[in-house]
């Protein structure tokens, strides 16, 4: 064999970018974790003020501004550095689509994906499930309004049609972003976001954030232990039907139950293909905790004794919107 008979290039799915995708990826999260971009806001720094801000080690912080250069999250104007319009956007705190508490939801994620040899070879998970308190948590919750802000909770809002509808029963709501969207495309409706009290103390702050705490009520809760209630003219499942394991037959029961005759079952939750070959998004989430195919969310909410279930919207990451109605 001859190296100069070889292809130039290799395949996507084996090239640089994938197998070492996770530099990036870990650059990433220490930035965040060092809150580095929101510290650019007042001006430009050289490295070594960087490094003495965020009390890191000035060879190392200039190693790690470097390839946020390269990754155009910083730019160098003379030996000093400064946010990207994107840097700006997404990654100093307070900006509106701050997306820093999935980036620290995705580290703190990072081990599960680290052992994942082990889980494939073995079939035990250990705990794999998002982290159970403190700091983790709020990033958990505080993530998932993140991810939602930047499209899937206007996806829902948008194809949805709650007109005519007045109570909604938002089952394990996190941070309310889909009660918010919902109640302000629909001036008639209130919310009541069922969650456990961690949880809905964040989602207090996200509320109130949006000037929303007159419409959507806060009701502590147990999916497992309790039951939802009744008088709703739609239920919303956003994130909590995760496949097999999700629970998810029983949660509908309880969600149909709760829901006047009439009243609207709307499912939001990754979705692969009928194949079960995508999207990436998809996959990679089923992966991490568990995803049915559309088909099979269809079926499981059929089962619960809806009617008239369907996909109403899908995104690009396979967010998928599955809608039903109690006959
Ligand atoms: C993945 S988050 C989804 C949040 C929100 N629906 C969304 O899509 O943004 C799952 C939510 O379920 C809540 N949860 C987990 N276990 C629960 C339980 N046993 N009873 C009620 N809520 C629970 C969590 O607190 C969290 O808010």
């Amino acid at each position: 064999m001859d190296i100069f008979d070889m292809p130039p290039a290799t395949p996507h799915t084996v090239s640089e970018g994938l197998h070492w995708a996770f530099r990036s990826s870990r650059v990433l999260h220490v930035a965040t974790e060092l809150d580095l971009f929101t510290r650019l806001t007042d001006g430009p720094l050289s490295a070594a003020e960087i490094a003495a801000v965020c009390g890191a080690d000035a060879a190392e912080t200039e190693k790690l501004v470097i390839c946020c250069c390269a990754l155009g999250l910083l730019r160098k104007t003379d030996g000093r550095y400064s946010n990207t319009q994107a840097a700006e956007d997404y990654l100093v705190r307070g900006a509106p689509l701050y997306q820093g508490n999935m980036i620290a939801h995705a580290e703190h994620l990072w081990q599960f994906w680290s052992g994942l040899g082990d889980v494939v070879r073995t079939g035990d998970r250990g705990a794999s499930g998002p982290p159970g308190g403190g700091d983790g948590h709020r990033d958990f919750i505080l993530a998932m309004h993140n991810t939602s802000i930047t499209g899937p909770a206007r996806m829902v809002a948008e194809n949805v049609d709650l007109s005519g509808a007045r109570r909604l029963l938002d089952i394990g709501g996190g941070p309310g972003t889909f009660s918010i969207a919902l109640c302000q495309k629909h001036a008639g409706l209130t919310a009541d976001l069922f969650d456990r009290p961690a949880t809905l103390e964040v989602a207090r702050e996200v509320i109130e954030r949006f000037g929303m705490a007159d419409r959507i009520r806060l009701v502590e809760g147990d999916w497992d232990q309790e039951d939802y209630g009744d008088g709703y003219d739609a239920a919303l499942f956003s994130n909590v039907l995760h496949g097999a394991a999700s629970g998810a037959p029983e949660k509908l029961r309880k969600g149909f139950e709760a829901l006047n005759e009439g009243g609207q079952v709307v499912v939001h939750d990754f979705l692969l293909n009928n194949q079960k070959t995508g999207p990436l998004g998809a996959a990679l989430f089923g992966m991490m905790v568990g995803a049915y195919s559309t088909d099979e969310m269809c079926a499981v909410v059929e089962a619960a004794g809806f009617v008239e279930v369907r996909l109403v919207a899908v995104n690009e990451r396979g967010a998928g919107v599955v809608v039903g109605r109690k006959p």
